[in-house]
């Protein structure tokens, strides 16, 4: 289906359906790997939001919840390299198995910046889960992602928490730019 949002036509990449079964599955992996473990889910505002709510409502084992805000895009179409954090941890992750929840790793500094900082809290482990990763966009060295949605071509997503210039986060399914060339 195309969609348009202010001046852009987008058309559909992932379906809400897909997506769930994808979390669904995540989401037992993450039971398994982490019972007995009471691990600390951080989430990475703005987009992350609804993979986050949606992830948690398949974790069966004891856990909680937080949230950090970065910004990187400042609403266009690419990332502009400069992270700038808008909203502080508020829990103690000394000694804590943390899951950071992002919606995707693009260029992967807004990870980086972050898990420098995790780093320096001495968690027990940390451990990362995003909805979507872009392989072929990545300008940093990142440790691997231990849980992915779905890997994607290097192309503009909006839908499902994901925005352009602020629109569209609420969309059930994820869309992609149209124009923009489909890569493997
Ligand atoms: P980086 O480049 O730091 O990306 O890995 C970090 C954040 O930028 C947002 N982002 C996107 N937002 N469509 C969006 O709506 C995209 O294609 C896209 N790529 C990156 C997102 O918040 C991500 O966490
Ligand atoms: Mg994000």
């Amino acid at each position: 289906m195309a969609i348009q949002i202010k001046n852009k036509s987008f058309e559909t990449l992932i379906e809400y359906s897909m997506i769930e079964k994808r979390t669904r599955l995540i989401g037992i992996e993450i039971n398994v790997d982490y019972e007995d473990k009471q691990p600390v889910f951080v989430g990475v505002l703005n987009g992350a939001f609804m993979f986050m709510a949606d992830l948690m409502k398949e974790v069966k084992i004891p856990c909680e919840a937080t949230f950090v805000k970065f910004a990187s895009y400042h609403g266009g179409l690419k990332s502009s390299g400069q992270v700038t954090e808008h909203l502080a941890l508020d829990i103690d992750l000394a000694g804590r198995h943390v899951i950071v929840v992002e919606d995707i790793v693009d260029t992967g500094q807004t990870l980086k910046h972050f898990l420098q900082q995790l780093t320096q809290l001495n968690p027990a482990s940390v451990a990362i889960a995003s909805l979507l990763v872009k392989p072929k966009a990545l300008e940093v060295d990142l440790p691997a992602i231990d849980y992915v949605g779905f890997e994607i071509g290097n192309e503009f997503v909006v839908g499902y928490g994901l925005d352009y210039e602020g629109l569209g986060r609420n969309l059930c399914d994820i869309y992609r730019l149209n124009g923009e060339a489909e890569e493997s």
